[in-house]
């Protein structure tokens, strides 16, 4: 008994927090890096009620807590409370990780690089490329300044309400050709990557794309993932996508990303996205 309470005192406190948080895969994901790096990780889930999002941080750091992840709502929260932000958590206006380095709340956001290395290293090429980002909400802000960094020939935002396109693709015109839009502007257009970070999925809807919206090889990417191909992969696969992933790759990979920015060390994802993929469908 006591030698698993000192065990237990040795390892490094890191949590997630949001609301509702019981059923993130964060927890598991975690532990499995921990497992295969050695590193010595204890990481739980912290459900924060609404309005107690500053009072839970203050807890955690005051309980020696190393790091933490932020999932919705809190995200913003999170944004305005840290002393210092990364650029990329700067510019989307949200942070999903904290790292307590003494005194300083250092907050960065994780989301996007999640998905270019998921898109990487399925061997999808985002460079030169025409991409097409639906929604103009928090998740579509997230991703929008590392997947500039790759330098696609066009990006263009479509949104149900095309104003907050417009004004989203304002705010990153500086980082490369990016327009805003609404979907009746996509009829006659054709993209190689089509990512989809609407919120339609939860409610089992599909944004109105047009049908001949896909050019030859065209990859299809929703961030949501579920033991079911959502309503836009679907879409994608009756209108001749070639590759038609979820998001539970970006899941793992911007998980495997907080963790390097505690751990300084980058674990292997590939395994463990393939043990989460059993155990969502087993
Ligand atoms: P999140 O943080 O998940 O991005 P959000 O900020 O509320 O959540 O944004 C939700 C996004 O999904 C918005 O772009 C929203 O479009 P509107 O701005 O026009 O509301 C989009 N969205 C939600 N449900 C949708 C649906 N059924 N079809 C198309 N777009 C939808």
């Amino acid at each position: 008994m006591s030698d698993l309470f000192d065990f237990r005192r040795r390892l490094d406190n890191y949590a997630v927090m949001g609301n509702p948080v019981a059923h993130s895969k964060s927890p598991r994901i975690h532990t499995l890096f921990a497992e295969q790096t050695g590193e010595p990780v204890h990481y739980e889930a912290i459900q924060v009620d609404p309005g107690g999002f500053v009072q839970a941080v203050g807890n955690f750091d005051a309980s020696s807590g190393k790091g933490l992840n932020i999932t919705v709502p809190f995200k913003q929260e999170a944004w305005a409370l840290v002393n210092e932000r990364s650029d990329r958590a700067e510019r989307a206006g949200a942070v999903n990780t904290i790292k307590f380095i003494d005194k300083t709340l250092f907050g960065d956001n994780t989301d996007g690089i999640g998905l270019v290395n998921d898109l990487l290293n399925n061997r999808i090429e985002i460079k030169n490329k025409q991409v097409l980002l639906m929604g103009a909400g928090g998740a579509a802000r997230g991703v929008l300044a590392p997947l500039l960094e790759q330098q696609p020939a066009q990006l263009i935002i479509a949104n149900r309400t095309a104003e907050k396109a417009r004004e989203l693709a304002d705010s990153f015109r500086d980082l490369g050709n990016i327009e805003g839009s609404g979907y009746e502007a996509l009829e006659n257009k054709q993209f190689d990557l089509v990512i989809n970070a609407t919120a339609a999925s939860l409610q089992g809807e599909l944004p109105p794309l047009p049908d001949n919206l896909l050019a030859d090889g065209a990859t299809c990417y929703d961030m949501m993932y579920g033991a079911e191909p959502t309503p836009f992969m679907h879409w994608a696969t009756q209108h001749g996508a070639t590759t038609v992933l979820d998001g539970l790759g970006m899941l793992v990979e911007q998980a495997a990303e907080s963790f390097y920015i505690w751990r300084s060390v980058r674990p292997d994802t590939k395994p463990v996205i393939e043990q989460l993929r059993r155990e969502m469908t087993a």
